[in-house]
Parts: C-alpha cells; structure tokens; sequence
C-alpha cells in the first residue's frame, strides 16, 4: 500500500488527481451546422411551458426538453444544448451534465440508422462484441462515427435493460433487436437497404 507521506501516490489513491482517468468518456460538444436554425418556435415553448407546470422546480423539466430539443434538430448541438439552458433558465453546465450522461441523447450527427450495440456484461458474455466489431470492421467505423453516405452510425452502448435477450441492439433510440447472431443483424441490415 502507498505510504500516505508520499504526497504524489495520497492524492492519486483518493481519486483526486487533475488526470483523467483512463477510459473515461470524454464529452466533446460540437456546434450546429446552421447555429441560426437553432430556435424553439412558440409551440415548443408552450411545450416546454407544459412540461415545467408538471414539476415542483422547471430544471426538472430538462430531460424532457431536451428530448424535444433532439427530436427538432436531430441532435444536440452545443447551440441546441445552451437554448435549453437559456429557455429553462438553467446553467448550461446542468444541461451538459444531464445531455452527457444518458446516451439516448446524440451529442454528435446520427446517421439515419443509429444502432446502439450493447456491450454491457450480459451482452458481451453472449457476443455482444461480436456484433459490435462486426459492424465497426464492415463500415469502418469506431465508436460515434457516421458513415460518409450518411446511412449508419454506431455506438457501443451500455446495459439497454433487455438483458434477457441479449445480445440487444437499438435502432433510433426506439426497436429493440434481440437474441441478435451476425445472420440476423444482416438481414436487418439488408432490410433497411444498408448492406
Ligand atoms: S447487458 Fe446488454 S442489455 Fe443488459
């Protein structure tokens, strides 16, 4: 054990070095394509209105916001992230903490087909980085990537709650596809015109 007078090795043991530590996520946020487009309308500040009167605080209502937010611009963009801090009169820090922690929200431009693979431990231990590397080798891609036609992006996800049948897979943050082989994941592929 590191002898708590060394100074250097106390710090590192409590965690509280200024390094991050390895394999940590890091979230970049990236501007919007056209940062002008970047505007709730009235109907989604009615929306947005409603959602706050269903909490005892607004912040509350940032999830939410959010969701409507990427379900308008597709993503969210460093602009899209400051208009919901800015419309729920909020730190934009909160909202990039709350936008970078849960991985249903796209910090990045999605390709039409989004598949989150799950490589969580259920997933894995039924070959869940089979699927996951299948695609990353056959499209080129690594982590967050978009293929250059626009048609698929990828992202390894973690536990998507459907252990059961795993190894599972979502599409565009909606269908799940389970029980998923290599077989199966390219015929789902071929279906939606992607292989
Ligand atoms: S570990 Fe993959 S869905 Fe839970």
């Amino acid at each position: 054990m590191a002898s708590q007078s060394n100074g250097e090795h106390a710090h590192a043991a409590h965690g509280d070095s200024l390094q991050m530590p390895e394999g940590t996520q890091r979230f970049e946020t990236f501007p919007a394509e056209n940062p002008a487009e970047i505007v709730f309308d009235d109907a989604d500040l009615q929306q947005i209105e409603a959602y706050k009167s269903r909490y005892p605080k607004k912040e509350a209502a940032v999830m939410r916001t959010l969701w409507l937010a990427q379900t308008k611009f597709g993503w969210l963009s460093e602009d899209a992230l400051k208009l919901v801090a800015k419309t729920l009169e909020m730190p934009p820090a909160d909202v990039f903490g709350v936008a970078s922690f849960y991985t249903m929200y796209f910090k990045k431009p999605k390709g039409k087909t989004h598949l989150a693979v799950c490589t969580n431990i259920s997933c894995s231990l039924c070959g869940g980085y089979e699927i996951y590397n299948y695609l990353k080798e056959k499209f080129g891609l690594e982590n967050g990537d978009v293929t250059a036609d626009g048609k698929l992006s990828l992202e390894e996800a973690e536990c998507l709650g459907s252990c059961g049948t795993a190894p599972a897979m979502q599409v565009n943050n909606g269908e799940y596809v389970e029980n998923l082989t290599v077989e199966k994941l390219e015929a789902f592929l071929k279906e939606k015109g992607i292989l």
